[in-house]
């Protein structure tokens, strides 16, 4: 038996054989037999929109590797910029690859003053913070008009090292502007994710002493966050760059894209909809009004993970460390108890929903003292590696502008109505 398929028009009796080919098969073939006739596969569930080396999924056997290397280790062994390193350039860095790229990183932290300001100010008091990164994302594309020459390698790796450096520096920013703090400055003293901390929660002490416990915990979630391979946000990225537009306005949709409650903005719906329900007695209430069609149980289900998300086991793992230092989070409770609820619940178990990267990440976050509108910022942070990983993986493949068709089913021809004659 080969690997392939065969598919007969019917109408004509034509046939042609298609090979399966690293899990797929070419739609291309199949247009030699069917001109004109589309792939009807809204939200793309079905589809594939590209070959990509970067990540690795198993939906079924909760599986999730970056380059090849099981995100179990990584969270354990490694960090988050040496994650970042391993998903631009493809391999673990050496020593010598990690210093470099540790100091370019640690070299392009500062915004241009323009942010702390004019731009921040032009903000609400009360602006939602993934507003204003998405906007400052896209404000830095014109601090850099070089970034529009997106074929040149070395520009592009320039652009990848800047907004890996500056993304934490503005989100840190974002809050600082939020909760009327003064905007506190790079140190480049510290690592990658003690300086985010750094410029989250220095007050007046001459330098902010990160609590080691904190800094590591946060920087696994930023290895957990860091890429997940065809997901909404990096599509957006993808689409964005692939009409060669800048990579910070394409960032800048990929937050956007992120900031939904169905994507990464679902951290925050979790911690509300845990407040809403309370205490552990309201779970049972709460769960047979999901089950009623009144609402989702966010943080749960997956459109890939039909099993549990890998990454959920390893932040429920984090959250015992940061709840060490912090004190337990006493929604956890709740959360605990939704999960054993949905999980021998035959609506949850037939639909495979199991809780994914965002049940459990924002009680950590809350523990840490982060506002809940900050959540997906922290989700953003991270993730700024995967989409300009994806972004540089599909202009090097030479990708066409993305541009998908559609099924009509609108009204056919018709003529101009005077307005007098209109009903
Ligand atoms: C992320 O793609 C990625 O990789 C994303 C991400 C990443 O790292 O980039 O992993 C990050 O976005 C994680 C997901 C965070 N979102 C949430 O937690 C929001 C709650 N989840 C749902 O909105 C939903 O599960 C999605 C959006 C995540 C997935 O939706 P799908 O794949 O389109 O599935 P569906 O909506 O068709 O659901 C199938 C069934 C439906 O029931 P029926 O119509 O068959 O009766 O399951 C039900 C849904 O109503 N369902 C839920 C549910 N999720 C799905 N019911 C209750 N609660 C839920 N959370």
């Amino acid at each position: 038996m080969t690997d392939s398929i065969t598919v007969t028009d019917n109408r004509t009796g034509e046939a042609v054989e298609i090979p399966i080919v690293d899990g797929g098969i070419s739609a291309g073939e199949l247009r030699k037999l069917l001109p004109g006739v589309w792939f009807y596969d809204p939200a793309f569930m079905t589809t594939a929109l590209a070959s990509s080396s970067v990540t690795y999924l198993d939906g079924d056997g909760g599986i999730l590797r970056y380059r090849g290397y099981p995100i179990e280790q990584l969270a354990e062994r490694s960090s988050y910029l040496e994650v970042a390193y391993l998903l631009v350039h493809g391999e673990l860095p050496n020593a010598e690859q990690l210093r470099t790229w540790t100091e370019d990183i640690r070299m392009h932290t500062y915004l241009h003053d323009n942010f702390r300001k004019r731009f921040l100010d032009g903000f609400h008091y009360d602006a939602h913070p993934m507003g204003m990164l998405v906007s400052g994302i896209a404000a830095l594309s014109t601090f850099y008009p070089e970034a529009k020459d997106v074929v040149d390698p070395q520009v592009r790796h320039r652009q990848i090292i800047r907004m890996i450096a500056k993304v934490p520096t503005l989100a840190a920013a974002c809050h600082r502007y939020s909760a009327g703090m003064p905007f506190v400055y790079p140190d480049n003293g510290l690592s990658f994710t003690e300086n985010f901390l750094s410029m989250m929660w220095k007050v007046a002490e001459p330098r902010y002493e990160p609590d080691p416990v904190l800094a590591h915990a946060l920087d696994v979630l930023f290895i957990l966050h860091a890429d997940h391979e065809q997901n909404c946000g990096t599509l957006a990225m993808r689409t964005v760059g692939s009409a060669h537009a800048d990579p910070y306005i394409a960032a800048s949709a990929a937050a956007a894209a992120l900031s939904g409650p169905r994507h990464g903005g679902a951290n925050e719906q979790v911690l509300r909809m845990l407040s809403q329900i309370g205490h552990v007695d309201n779970v049972d209430a709460f769960i047979s009004d999901v089950k009623a069609g009144k609402g989702k149980l966010m943080g749960f289900g997956h459109r890939v993970y039909k099993n549990y998300d890998p990454r959920a086991k390893i932040v429920k793992q984090t959250a015992d460390a940061v709840f060490e230092v912090t004190g337990r989070n006493p929604l956890l409770d709740i959360a605990l108890k939704l999960e054993e609820a949905a999980l021998s619940d035959e609506y949850f178990v037939s639909r495979k929903l199991y809780p994914n990267v965002d049940f459990y990440s924002g009680l950590i976050y809350q523990a840490m003292g982060f506002p809940t509108g900050m959540f997906t910022v922290l989700f953003a942070i991270p993730r700024v590696a995967g989409w300009l990983t994806h972004w540089q993986e599909m202009i090097d493949q030479d990708s066409k502008i993305y541009r998908p068709r559609q099924l009509y089913v609108g009204a056919d021809r018709r003529d101009y109505l005077p307005l007098e004659q209109r009903k």
